[in-house]
């Protein structure tokens, strides 16, 4: 459970969502068009976001997105998405895609992806955010390595602001 102001964990906030995949959302190879695994992704992880923020959130950037694996028309798609990390306005939440072969039982991680999602302010201002509080060492984990990954890109955007 939360610590009201005193931050959320990862857990509170955290999304399970599934979908089927149809023809629709498919290339002619009969593989999920990435596109439509990438709206799941900011639509999953934008909800984590709002959930640890209580508030408008944008996304600021799909940081990283990695298709380690196709998809394909009638696989079960679920997707896991969680804040690993807070700075001042801004979260970094992290969406895990497995895919589930609903016949064979078959689950593998498909894709993985980081984004950076910001709460805005009622005048669409970026607002700070609750502090986030890993509980778990899994979570610990997380938060560690987005620490990092948050640095880096804290350091390359003022690179290119120069
Ligand atoms: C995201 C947005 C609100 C940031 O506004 P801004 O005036 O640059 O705000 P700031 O410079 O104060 O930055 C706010 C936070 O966003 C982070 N941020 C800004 N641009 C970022 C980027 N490209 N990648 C990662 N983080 C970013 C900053 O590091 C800061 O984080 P912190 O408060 O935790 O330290 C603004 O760029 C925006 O509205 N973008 C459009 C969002 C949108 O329409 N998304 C839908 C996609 S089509």
């Amino acid at each position: 459970m939360s610590d009201g102001q005193q931050g959320k964990s990862p857990q509170d906030s955290a999304i399970e969502t599934t979908y089927l995949v149809m023809p629709s959302q498919a290339n002619p190879q009969g593989t999920a068009f990435g596109g439509a695994i990438v709206a799941w992704i900011d639509m999953a992880a934008a909800m984590a976001a709002q959930r640890h923020c209580g508030r408008e959130v944008v996304t600021a950037a799909i940081d990283s997105i990695i298709f380690k694996e196709p998809i394909r028309i009638g696989d079960q798609v679920m997707l896991k998405a969680s804040v690993n990390y807070v700075g001042r306005t801004s979260m970094e939440v992290g969406v895990q895609v497995t895919r589930q072969d609903p016949y064979g039982g078959n689950s593998v991680v498909a894709t993985s992806a980081h984004l950076t999602f910001v709460a805005l302010d009622e005048n669409k201002r970026p607002v700070p955010v609750l502090p986030i509080v890993p509980r778990t060492d899994a979570e610990r984990k997380r938060y560690e390595n987005a620490k990092i990954r948050v640095k880096a890109r804290k350091e390359m955007i003022e690179k290119f602001r120069q």
